[in-house]
């Protein structure tokens, strides 16, 4: 059993406080993103199960042994790291093979391991190179064969995509998550780059100033952020942020910009996945909406004809920008100081003019709202999406 268990940990370097009072439980064989910006505390974190670092106060337990005290040669973890620091002067397979020496293996067992590992990462071939001799993707292969060689029950990885070339990256990615199948062990997986996180992950932790702010699956992250940080950091173009007033009429509720010239219905199967709407009625609100839920108009009339009006809330918009991308062109909206900024992920089919005004719909079966002071989502606290 390789679960790893957070209670209470928090990591303090001075004044700063690096991990804050962290709660995680990452499951058995397991695959756990741990995502969020620059000093978030990813790395101390990763450190700390590690051993590398001490816990200032919590515990760590892997497997059912509290670890805080264990040094991290006996914690049955293998960490692979951004800079993947092989031995230069030793070939692929002692490169490998060098740990396991270290640990007195018997020769015929290294060599199974290691002649294994290299077939599982395609490496076979590469098995007497020197480094400099390889590619960074190779190199990269050899250090996570570095860490498969130990079978351990837990490995813990911190950015080791991040020095490769993009394409590499998305190449990799799709081998990592082969290799987890494989090895059918723990994997704790740190990040800043959203992509990876929504591509690898079981499930995502998003942190932020050392604070967990959400875990749960990719989808559930990505279609219920717990606040606006975390609806503004998972997807890309980001979510869009508009402060609005929310207004009621009977029992029809919309979103209104602070001058009235947009008005949105929030549609009647919507409101019950909000929470007590009432509270916030003619209060100001953070409307979030993603591009991919605002279209071109036309190309909406086209597919569903008269239904849009009703399906659809609509308004007319400034065209800044047009960005095509092939497949789907973005559309850099604004409306005076009303809304600054609108990102549209529309159909590549659309008739938007730079520089002229274009009506576009926006799905509000997937709006967001959050609270204006402490930046929480409005929807319903549901145990199941956890
Ligand atoms: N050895 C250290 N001494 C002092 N501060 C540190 C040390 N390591 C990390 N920190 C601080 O702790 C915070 C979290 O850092 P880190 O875990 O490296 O973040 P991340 O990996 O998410 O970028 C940052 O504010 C960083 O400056
Ligand atoms: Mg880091």
């Amino acid at each position: 059993m390789a679960r790893v268990l957070l209670n209470s940990v928090t990591k303090r370097f001075g004044n700063v406080i690096a991990v804050n009072d962290v709660d995680l439980e990452v499951r058995d064989k397991e695959f756990v993103v741990l995502v969020g910006p620059s000093g978030c505390g990813k790395t101390t974190t990763l450190r700390m199960i590690a051993g590398l670092e001490e816990i200032t106060k919590g515990t760590i337990s892997i497997g059912d042994t509290v670890v805080n005290d264990i040094p991290p040669k006996d914690r049955d973890i293998a960490m692979v790291f951004q800079n993947y620091a092989l031995y230069p002067h030793m070939d692929v397979y002692n490169n490998m093979a060098f740990g396991l020496k270290l640990r007195k293996f018997p020769k015929t067992e290294i060599d199974r391991r290691v002649k294994e590992a290299a077939r599982m990462l395609g490496i076979e071939n590469l098995l007497d190179r020197k480094p400099k001799q390889l590619s960074g993707g190779q190199r990269q292969r050899v250090a996570v064969g570095r860490a498969v060689v130990r079978e351990p029950k837990v490995f813990l990885m911190d950015e080791p995509l991040s020095n490769l070339d993009a394409k590499l990256r998305v190449q990799m990615r799709a081998e990592l998550s082969k290799l987890h199948q494989r090895l059918q062990a723990t994997i704790i997986y740190v990040t800043h780059d959203q992509i990876e996180a929504m591509t690898m992950g079981d499930r995502i932790v998003v942190m932020r100033d050392g604070i967990i702010q959400q875990v749960a699956s990719p989808l559930v992250i990505y279609n219920h952020p717990n606040n606006a940080f975390v609806a503004g950091f998972i997807g890309s173009p980001p979510m869009n942020f508009i402060n609005m007033i929310l207004t009621r009429e009977d029992d029809r509720y919309f979103v209104e910009t602070i001058e009235g010239r947009v008005r949105l219905e929030i549609p009647r199967e919507r409101v019950p996945y909000f929470e007590n709407l009432d509270a916030y009625v003619e209060k100001e609100v953070v409307f979030g909406i993603r591009p991919e839920d605002i279209e071109d108009y036309n190309v909406f009339r086209v597919q569903y004809g008269e239904a849009v009006d009703s399906m659809m809330n609509s308004f007319t918009a400034m065209v800044d920008v047009i960005e095509p991308m092939g497949a789907e062109t973005y559309l850099y909206l604004s409306l005076d100081e009303e809304i600054p900024q609108l990102i549209a992920r529309v159909d590549a089919g659309t008739t938007a003019v730079s520089g002229e005004q274009h009506k576009v719909a926006i799905n509000m079966n997937k709006c967001q709202l959050f609270d204006k002071e402490t930046e929480k989502t409005l929807r319903k606290e549901d145990v199941r999406l956890r």
